[in-house]
Formats: structure tokens, C-alpha cells, sequence
């Protein structure tokens, strides 16, 4: 590697934080895979050599719970999630050059590998610990099979990370009160033998790397200050089944622990690309390997990007492997912020989310997500999604700017010059201007802003549609031809400019934009030279680029959102203050993340974990004041618009109710009328989809298994 500025002669290599395969992806990952696609583009724009690589996280008990909880082998359950993501990304074109798998042969042998070469280095002893077991289950219950109580702030956290609190992450044995979260039974800890890997070791060389490491600030800042508190070290195994086994000597059949193969996965990722294209076309070892390669001794320009919540994963953990076995050190660790929506993270069990899937179905084309993404704030900063947000932006800047300036001067060209080359060069105001925008282009990637990429061109275009206004080639048409022509020309060269340097955000739209220019090949294959060189095709007939987003979309929009959530809080029967269940949701935060204070947690798994009993007692008299009843299910039918709710109508033995409930996915509406339920009758009134619902019917967990009674108490029966 080198600190020069890029382009620079050595490989590099460009990764993308690897999605857990366990459930849809929604518009906070992309912000990983858009940030690290654009990225990657652009310095392909530069003239550097890049690999672009990813796969998916296979392992780990994120995977492993939420498999076990749908009954498939954590294996098939991976493997689907997996292609669905090879599926979807190109999608958003985010195009990889290699996508793989952690659980692949070629991750499961490097990753071995490089194991044995931590110990053969000296870097790996054994320890007994205490790990926490299950004695009902006789299971034992690694990292997110158990949760309990943070020994450093007392917060409640996952075994492996403390994910409401202080966001450490948690060595196993560590999580105090330790309960299992499949069946809720008290855990103990039992001694075993695991093997650790000594970060502590690298104290010194991880402060001098973060010296070096460049990319966003929140990557040094906050890391900086787990060195300060002194770095412990690591255990790198698991008592579990799903994983990639311990190398060599390991009679107690344990696995490497996820974080361990995951971010491997970017050198076999590489790897498996190179064996693809020929070590000619790109030689991973040269790129990751320490003197592997002559011309290029310190091995690649590796950039990583992710969001913040794995900064400490991507600059303790893993430069300290790479170190450890002589590969090359990380150049750059791109952080961003996170996506959060009306100011609270991301929910899949609320489905409070924004859904890759559901923003495509929408009818929306990829390229304004990939801008919004790419340039709303800083990359740093927290993203607070609203589709008014995202409308402005699209309607200000890619329609009325760019687009609006691609429109005009195209179609002014085609119209007055029968679709040929109209002048010979570029004036020197309108070659300056493209030299000023190449110039940001290029700071850009050196500043690791994506954001400035996405202004770079902007303001070109607002240079555009300032220069054609200034210059009216309408009116010069019949007079002054030469000039007009001269004028246009100009804004073609605009045009072009624009399509070579908007690529890594909009690679979609700026490919139909070369083609409406008339040029060559694909935009995707030129570098930011092209951008100066002039047009030189003959025009298509243009077509607007960007469309706008209307007003009543934007409502429809939020709408759905809304019921959306509101439906999926009714079915968690928890309809109370939009409280967070950490362990399933990524929290909002302060929405500055500036200098990497992350106070959020990882990922959106689904699993059912069972919430740990509340200390929060209330009083009798308080459970007094719930009216509870037994009713009986009279009637049942949907509501229009609504995809979850019922409209119910309850016999409480004195009067009949309706109440709206969320069971239409989970329930056989027909089988409904004549079911004993069990009702909430003085909870207050509220009104769905123009329903008013008089009280709630009881149901437990996500499936609302409906309370009903032992015997036969009738409607209208008091619980207590
Ligand atoms: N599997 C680990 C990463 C291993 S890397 C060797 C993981 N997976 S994840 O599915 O939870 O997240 C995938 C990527 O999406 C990560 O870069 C993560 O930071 C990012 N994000 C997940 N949710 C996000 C938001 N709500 N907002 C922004 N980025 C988010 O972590
Ligand atoms: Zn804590």
C-alpha cells in the first residue's frame, strides 16, 4: 500500500461490510453496498485498479437462531438468503466483481489457513473459560443464544455485545445474569478450553496504524479510545456446530467464532475473482499479501467500507490478524453513518423499515436511491429516511438540475443541428469549468466523500444551466449560427462531462446518457479523461432523465409506511409508546456520529428472542384498572387497504364490539367467528383505517396465538 494520492500504481481493493444472510436488506445496508459501489467506481474513473468485493456473513448465532427458530438447517437457511442477495444487489446495480460466501470452499481454506498461520506465529493460546449453558437444553449458548445484564454498565445486553448500553463488545463468560434467549431458562457457566487470539499484543502497532488509516474520522477517533482503555484479548471459538472448524488440534469440536471468517471473506472474495479473471487481469495475492509481489511490496490499496456499528471488528480485530500473518494493512476505513427512519433504527420485527425489495416494487428506479444515499450529509453522519426527504432531493437536484440541464441542451442540439457534431472545441470558460469538476472528482476520492462525488456534478450542472441562461443560444440561432453552435457545443461537452463523472452514482442513467450522446462503447468503460475530450457522436433524440416524484405519491407512500408499522405494533400486541426492543432493533440515535460515538446495535435479526422478565413491578391496584374479558369472536372480515388488520366483531356478554386486530396473516379469518378470546375491554379507542377499534384481544408473540380460556367461562367473564 501507499498514502499517495490515487490513482496510484498498487491494485486495490474495495469491500463491502458482508450482510448476515438472516432476512431482507433493506436501505440502511445499501448504504454500505451503494457507498463501497460508487467508491469503488470512481476509482476505476481515476484510472486505479480495482477489485470490488463482498459476500455474505454465513456464520455466527445471528444466523444459526434464526434458522433454528424456522426449523431449516442453518446451512439451506444461509444458502437462500445468500442468492437472494447476489440477486438484489445487482438490482441497485451495485455490481461486485466477486460475490462469495463465508461458508464456500475457498473461505473455509483461506480462513484455515490464516488460522494456522496465527499460530504457527505465535499469536493463539488456550484458556479456560466460563461459558454459559443451558443444563434443561444441554446446549450450550454462545454470543446471541444468551443475554443477561452488561458487567461494565449494567445495561441489558446480548452475550456477545453490549448492544443497548455501552455498545462493548462482550467476551463470552462476561454477560452477567445469563439467560438463554431461545427458551428463556437460566443459564450456567461451565469451564471449557478455547483458544484466544492476543490482541493486547498489538496495542502499539494498532495505535501507529490508526495514525496511518485513512478514510472517515469516526474509524480513528473511537478506536483510539478502546486502545487507551487498554485492548483485551480475543477469544476466536465456539462451542456450536455451524461455522468453520478450528484448524488442527481441537478435541472439544469448536468453530471460529463469525468475526473470525467473515472479514476473510474479503481476501477469498478477491481471491476467487482473481482465479476468475486470471492473476494478469488481478493478482489477490499481490493485492493482500505482504511481498508477495515485487512491483508491489506492501501489497494493495485496501479499502474498507461498512457502517460504524463494525468499526471495532474492521480496526482492532482484523488489522490486527492481517499483521499478525504478514498481510497487507488496510489503507482506508470508510464508516458511515447509520439509516434511521422517523429518528428510531430500523425494525424488522416492527417493519419499520424501508425495504430494498418494496423501494424497487415501488416502481422507482435505482440511481436516485444510489444518489440520495451517497450524498445525503455527510458519510458520517446519520441518515433520518423520509420519502419528502428523498422527493426534495430527487426533484431539486436530479430532475430540476441535472436533468433539467441535460434536457435542455440536448434537446436544443438535436432540434437545431440535425443530430451532428457542431463545433470544434470547447471554449476555454466551459474546458476550465470540466477541468474544475475532474479536479473535485478526484479530491473527492482522495477525501474518501461520496458526497462530494454526488456535488462535483451538481454544481457542474448548475454551472450548465447558468452558462446556457447567460448565453441564450435560442436568440443567437438565426443571427449569430456560429455562435449558438458554438454555445451548444459547449453544453454538449457539458453533457458529456457529466455522464463520465456521474457514473459511479447514477451508472444506470448515465449509460442511457452516453448512448443519447452518440458515444462509443459503454460510459461504464471510459475514465475521467473522456470527460475533457469533447463530444464527438451523433445525438438520439433525448428523453428526460430523471422523473419527478409527486406530492400524492409521497403521501401514499408514508401512508403504507405508517399502517405499515402501526399494524406490525398492533400484531406484537404492544401498542405502547413505540418502545424499542433493542435486541431486534437497531436504535436510533443521537443522529451524530461524527466521531464514531456509536450507541447503536449491529443488525435487524428476527428472532423471537424471549425478553427477560421485568423488574419494573406493578401495583394491584393498578392491574385493577384492566378491564379484562372473555369474549367470543362473532364476526371477521378485512379492512380495506389494511394487509393485516381484521375488523372483529366481539360478544363481551353485556354488549357486542368491534375491534380491529392485527391477525389476517397469521389466522384463518374464516375460522375466527366462534372463538373464545381473551380482551382488553377498557383499552383506549383508536381508529385504523377508518375503523374504530373498542379494545384489544390478547395474543402472545409474533405468530398472536390467541388467549382463549381453560373452560368454559362466557363472554363477559371478568379475568383477574
Ligand atoms: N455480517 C456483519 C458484517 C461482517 S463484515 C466482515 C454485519 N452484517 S449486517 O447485515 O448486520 O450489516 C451489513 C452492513 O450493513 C454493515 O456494513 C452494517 O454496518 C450496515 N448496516 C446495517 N444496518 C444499517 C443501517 N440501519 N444504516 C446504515 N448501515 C447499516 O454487520
Ligand atoms: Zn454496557
Amino acid at each position: 500500500m501507499s498514502h499517495d494520492d490515487f490513482p496510484t500504481d498498487d491494485p486495490a481493493v474495495v469491500t463491502c461490510g458482508l450482510p448476515y444472510a438472516n432476512g431482507d436488506l433493506h436501505i440502511g445496508h445499501l448504504r454500505t453496498y451503494v457507498g463501497g459501489d460508487v467508491y469503488s467506481r470512481a476509482l476505476e474513473r481515476l484510472g486505479q485498479e480495482t477489485a470490488f468485493v463482498s459476500g455474505s456473513d454465513m456464520h455466527g448465532t445471528p444466523v444459526a437462531v434464526n434458522a433454528e427458530q424456522e426449523g431449516v438447517s442453518p446451512e439451506a437457511f444461509a444458502l437462500d438468503w445468500h442468492e437472494r442477495y447476489a440477486a438484489t444487489f445487482p438490482k441497485f446495480n451495485v455490481e461486485f466483481d466477486n460475490y462469495g460466501h463465508t461458508h464456500d470452499e475457498t473461505n473455509t481454506a483461506v480462513t484455515q489457513e490464516l488460522v494456522r498461520d496465527l499460530e504457527d506465529a505465535g499469536h493463539v493460546y488456550e484458556k479456560e473459560i466460563m461459558v454459559a449453558y443451558d443444563p434443561v437444553d444441554d446446549q450450550y449458548l454462545p454470543d446471541r443464544y444468551v443475554e443477561g445484564t452488561c458487567p461494565y454498565c449494567g445495561a441489558h445486553a446480548r452475550g456477545d455485545e453490549c448492544d443497548e448500553g455501552c455498545q462493548r463488545h462482550l467476551e463470552p463468560g462476561e454477560v452477567e445474569d445469563p439467560e438463554s434467549t431461545i427458551t428463556g431458562n437460566p443459564a450456567e457457566y461451565r469451564e471449557r478450553t478455547h483458544k484466544f487470539f492476543a490482541v493486547s499484543e498489538f496495542s502499539e502497532y494498532l495505535s501507529g496504524f490508526l495514525d496511518r488509516l485513512e478514510g472517515t474520522s469516526n474509524a480513528r477517533n473511537q478506536p483510539r479510545e478502546w486502545i487507551e482503555q487498554g485492548l483485551q484479548d480475543w477469544c476466536i471459538t465456539r462451542d456450536m456446530d455451524w461455522g468453520i472448524d478450528y484448524p488442527g488440534d481441537n478435541p472439544q469440536d469448536l468453530v471460529l467464532y463469525v468475526w473470525v471468517d467473515a472479514p476473510i471473506e474479503y481476501i477469498s472474495s478477491t481471491k476467487q475473482y482473481s482465479e476468475r479473471v486470471g492473476a494478469d487481469a488481478f493478482d489477490w495475492e499481490a493485492a493482500w499479501r505482504e511481498g508477495a509481489s515485487d512491483a508491489h511490496p506492501e501489497g494493495g490499496e485496501i479499502v474498507h467500507v461498512i457502517g460504524r456499528d463494525i468499526i471495532q471488528h474492521h480496526t482492532i480485530f482484523w488489522p490486527a490478524m492481517l499483521e499478525a500473518t504478514g498481510h497487507a494493512e488496510p489503507r482506508a476505513v470508510m464508516a458511515s453513518g447509520f439509516v434511521t427512519l422517523g429518528g428510531k433504527g430500523f425494525s424488522t420485527s416492527r417493519d419499520r423499515a424501508v425495504w430494498a425489495d418494496e423501494y424497487l416494487d415501488e416502481g422507482f428506479h435505482p440511481d436516485p436511491l444510489r444518489y440520495y444515499l451517497a450524498t445525503n450529509g455527510g458519510f458520517q453522519q446519520d441518515v433520518d429516511f423520509s420519502w419528502e426527504k428523498f422527493r426534495d432531493r430527487v426533484n431539486t437536484e436530479l430532475v430540476g438540475t441535472v436533468g433539467n440541464f441535460l434536457y435542455r441542451s440536448l434537446l436544443f442540439a438535436h432540434r437545431n443541428y440535425d443530430d451532428a457534431p457542431i463545433a470544434e472545441e470547447t471554449s476555454d470558460e466551459v474546458q476550465d469549468r470540466i477541468e474544475e469538476a475532474i479536479a473535485d472528482v478526484e479530491a473527492a476520492v482522495n477525501d474518501y466523500s461520496v458526497r462530494a462525488l454526488g456535488d462535483a456534478v451538481t454544481d457542474l450542472a448548475r454551472f450548465g444551466n447558468e452558462y446556457i441562461q447567460r448565453n441564450e443560444p435560442w436568440k443567437l440561432v438565426d443571427e449569430e449560427p456560429d455562435e449558438a453552435a458554438r454555445v451548444i457545443y459547449d453544453c454538449v461537452a457539458i453533457a458529456k462531462a457529466i455522464a463520465v463523472l456521474f457514473e459511479p452514482i447514477a451508472p444506470e442513467k448515465c449509460e442511457r446518457l452516453w448512448a443519447q450522446l452518440g458515444e462509443d462503447g459503454s460510459v461504464h468503460d471510459v475514465t475521467v479523461a473522456a470527460a475533457r475530450e469533447g463530444p464527438a457522436g451523433d445525438l438520439a433524440e433525448p428523453t428526460e432523465l430523471f422523473e419527478q416524484i409527486e406530492d400524492e405519491r409521497v403521501e401514499a407512500l408514508n401512508e403504507k409506511l405508517e399502517s405499515r408499522v402501526a399494524e406490525a405494533e398492533a400484531a406484537d400486541g404492544d401498542e405502547s409508546e413505540g418502545d424499542e426492543d433493542a435486541s431486534t432493533d437497531e436504535d436510533a440515535t443521537d443522529g451524530d456520529a461524527t466521531d464514531g460515538d456509536a450507541t447503536d446495535t449491529t443488525d435487524d435479526t428476527d428472532m423471537t428472542d424471549i425478553e427477560p422478565l421485568s423488574d419494573d413491578r406493578v401495583s394491584f391496584d393498578d392491574f385493577q384498572e384492566l378491564d379484562i374479558r372473555v369474549g367470543r369472536i362473532d364476526e371477521a372480515e378485512g379492512i380495506e387497504g389494511a394487509d393485516d388488520l381484521l375488523k372483529l366483531r366481539v360478544d363481551l356478554g353485556a354488549k357486542t364490539r368491534t375491534i380491529v386486530a392485527g391477525l389476517k396473516q397469521l389466522h384463518d379469518v374464516d375460522d375466527l367467528p366462534g372463538t373464545k378470546v381473551v380482551v382488553l375491554a377498557n383499552m383506549e379507542k383508536a381508529e385504523l383505517f377508518g375503523v374504530e377499534s373498542n379494545g384489544m384481544v390478547l395474543a402472545a408473540g409474533d405468530e398472536a396465538d390467541l388467549l382463549t380460556t381453560y373452560e368454559d367461562a362466557g363472554p363477559g367473564t371478568k379475568v383477574k
